[in-house]
């Protein structure tokens, strides 16, 4: 089984959506197991503090090494993890290929940063892999640590009820955008399904989903180069 610790200073942002859908489901199958620590319950003075202002100057909090480090250090004694994950947009630009290299691993370990930035030290010693979600700023860790687990848990065999959704998918045959779906009614005010998905034609309907996936994989690249 799979498993996935996070460490985050804001754990409520990510409890409702580890228990919800298929995320919920693949815990309760025990295809997975996910526990969130609150980097608080680490901080090591009785004020509880986990950040402090910047050396150096200049605006915002960085968060404190020491937390991260009694955390990381007592988690890493009770197992060995195969990737430990900072979220951030200074990483690598995540995509379907890293969510199938991430899927194959036993045990990892995402840390989440919130607001201003983690300690460097923290990265140097612990980081194998830095990953950002998108060339954009977010207030912390917690989304992108949510969007590359989800992103991983669909991939385990047996999460999926269809285990062939996953291998038809956009992206999962490299950078290339699946046909349209359509379900009943096949005209919905006026609307029509393609007449080719209800004749029946099975050799038809396969040549109408590569066009349509060819076209759409076409358009893709044109929005996005
Ligand atoms: N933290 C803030 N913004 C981020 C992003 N785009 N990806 C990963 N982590 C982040």
């Amino acid at each position: 089984m799979m498993r996935i610790d996070i460490i985050s200073a804001v754990p409520d942002l990510l409890t409702s959506p580890l228990q919800t859908s298929i995320i919920k489901r693949a815990q309760d199958k025990g295809k997975i197991y996910i526990q969130v620590h609150n980097l608080r319950e680490y901080a090591f003075n009785k004020h509880k503090q986990i950040d402090d202002k910047p050396f150096g100057g200049g605006p915002g909090m960085v968060l404190k090494p020491e937390p991260f480090f009694e955390c990381i250090e007592k988690l890493q004694k009770e197992r060995e993890y195969d990737h430990i994950i900072f979220t951030t947009p200074k990483g690598k630009v995540f995509n379907q290929k890293e969510a199938n290299r991430l899927s194959l691993a036993k045990n990892i370990l995402v840390v989440a940063g919130h607001y201003k930035e983690i300690d460097d030290r923290v990265r140097e010693k612990f980081a194998t892999d830095e990953i950002s979600i998108g060339n954009y700023v977010l207030t912390g860790g917690e989304l992108p640590a949510l969007v590359i687990i989800d992103a991983l848990v669909r991939l385990i065999p047996g999460v999926l009820n269809d285990s062939e959704a996953a291998l038809l998918d956009s992206f999962q045959d490299g950078d290339t955008i699946e046909a349209p779906n359509y379900t009943r009614p096949a005209d919905f005010r006026g609307m029509k399904v393609p007449e080719v998905l209800l004749s029946g034609n099975e050799k038809e309907i396969k040549k109408w989903k590569e066009e349509q996936s060819k076209f759409l994989t076409e358009k893709w690249k044109k929005l996005n180069n």
